[in-house]
């Protein structure tokens, strides 16, 4: 681990002026992670740097975002080319980088996903995507998850699951939130298998008792990412996406913090077996550049008739650097590294979660691991333990290691590096992490 939280420290402001200042000038609203906040400087591949000249090992990635490693050769390559021809046209003007991309994602894409919307964010996909089924459908009412998480807009806040997350009072009608497939909390206090997917089930009540007796969609995170890496069990979508297109909805998946070989495969919802009606994408498409994207069955995406503009929705820069980063994790083998180095991360944390009593519950898939932090599973006490949780994150990034933090109750570690993470870094975080339990004193 040589090398980690070493202070270089060179000219320049410090870590601790650029705090101050993004402090006083940014809305309080818009927290940052740790007691010290850590200002980033620069990145290289799996590891970035403070201004203090302290380097980290990266396994949030940005939240989830950098796929292919900071400061990406051939990702930073295309983009300098693209800003020299060509920087901003907007949707009104067809251009090649938009088109390749646009072919590249129905390619890889779930069957029969044949049209793509380019916008700027994850939030402005799921906006776009709900819109579309209530267009296509004629139905407003949509299903959303307890847990989940859409988004910053309106519509977006109403979809989520979440009051963290929602400043105001619900102001799009129509959204029925079903319960979350949280085994390690279930809602009705029943075990996998034996309680037979009773959340699943569930869904159908909802609609009957809460809604006209139809609705426009569901929409699912295969695993709720801001939730706590919530990983439904076997079946579970499939039985939801049944219910719902029962009562006539369509399937919105999704995939901003799953998608782009994260969970192991291209696709969260390929370990379902589930296809999508609608899928949203946008965090790791792109490396970090701005980009989401909605990709649709045809017929649903003909069915918006109004104009719809996006001024940088598929910038050709972000197009640019979206095909570059698929690119890499194409000719590297990320998802196949992804699914190797997962489980290979998920083994080690089952570990310590036998030799830690405040792991209450390790869950995710590939590179998209969460540990859930409690006051002693061994004792069968399960409370959220946000104190142990922020002692565990503290102590992780003094030692030079920075993961995420997420769950309703803020209990639960994320952890999530780039797809180009190798043995070593695992081995490395897993010691940190091992160290930073100790001591927390778990
Ligand atoms: C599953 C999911 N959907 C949507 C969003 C919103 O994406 P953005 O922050 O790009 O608007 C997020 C962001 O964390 C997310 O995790």
């Amino acid at each position: 681990m040589a090398g980690y939280g070493a202070r270089v420290r060179d000219r320049g402001p410090s870590n601790a002026e650029v705090a101050a200042k993004c402090k006083e000038y940014l809305f309080p609203s818009a927290a940052t992670y740790y007691d010290e906040p850590v200002a980033l400087e620069s990145g290289t591949g799996m590891r970035v740097r403070d201004y203090d000249g302290r380097t980290y090992l990266d396994f949030f990635g940005g939240i989830l975002t950098v796929s292919v490693g900071h400061a990406n050769s051939e990702v930073n390559a295309r983009v300098r080319g693209q800003m020299d021809r060509l920087g901003h046209v907007s949707t009104l003007y067809p251009t090649l980088p938009i088109g390749d991309l646009a072919e590249k994602l129905v390619q890889l894409a779930p069957l029969g996903l044949g049209k793509a919307f380019f916008c700027t964010s994850g939030t402005e996909a799921n906006e776009t995507a709900v819109t579309l089924a209530q267009t296509h459908t004629g139905e407003a009412e949509i299903v959303a998850l307890r847990h989940g998480y859409s988004g910053r807009t309106i519509a977006a806040q109403a979809l989520t699951g979440n009051s963290k997350y929602r400043p105001v009072t619900t102001q799009l009608a129509g959204v029925k939130h079903a319960h979350a497939p949280y085994c390690y909390r279930c809602p009705f206090g029943l075990r996998y298998p034996s309680c037979a997917l009773k959340c699943a089930e569930d869904i159908e009540e909802l609609i009957q008792t809460t809604t006209a007796g139809h609705v426009g969609a569901i929409i699912i995170e295969p695993i709720l990412g801001v939730g706590g890496f919530i990983t439904p069990p076997d079946g579970w979508l499939r039985l939801a996406v049944d219910v719902v297109r029962k009562y006539g909805g369509v399937f919105i998946c999704d995939e901003v913090q799953t998608g782009f070989g994260r969970t192991g495969k291209m696709w969260g919802i390929d370990h379902e077996g589930v296809e999508p009606d609608v899928m949203t994408m946008a965090k790791g498409i792109a490396n970090g550049y701005p980009l989401g994207a909605v990709l649709a069955k045809a017929p649903i995406a003909a069915s918006w008739k109004a104009g719809n503009i996006s001024t940088f929705g598929g910038n050709p820069i972000s197009c640019a650097a979206a095909a570059a980063t698929i690119g890499v994790i194409e000719s590297e083998n990320l998802v196949h590294n992804a699914a190797a180095m997962g489980e290979i991360l998920r083994q080690g944390l089952d570990a310590l979660k036998a030799k830690h009593s405040a792991i209450g519950d390790v869950r995710g898939r590939g590179l998209m691991q969460g540990i859930e932090i409690v006051r002693n599973e061994k004792e069968h006490d399960r409370t959220p333990d946000v104190e142990i949780t922020l002692s565990v994150f503290e102590e992780a990034k003094k030692r030079g290691l920075l993961v995420g933090r997420g769950g309703l109750y803020g209990n639960v570690l994320r952890i999530a590096p780039p797809l180009i993470v190798g043995r070593r870094d695992v081995d490395d975080a897993h010691e940190i992490l091992d160290a930073s339990l100790a001591a927390a004193g778990r």
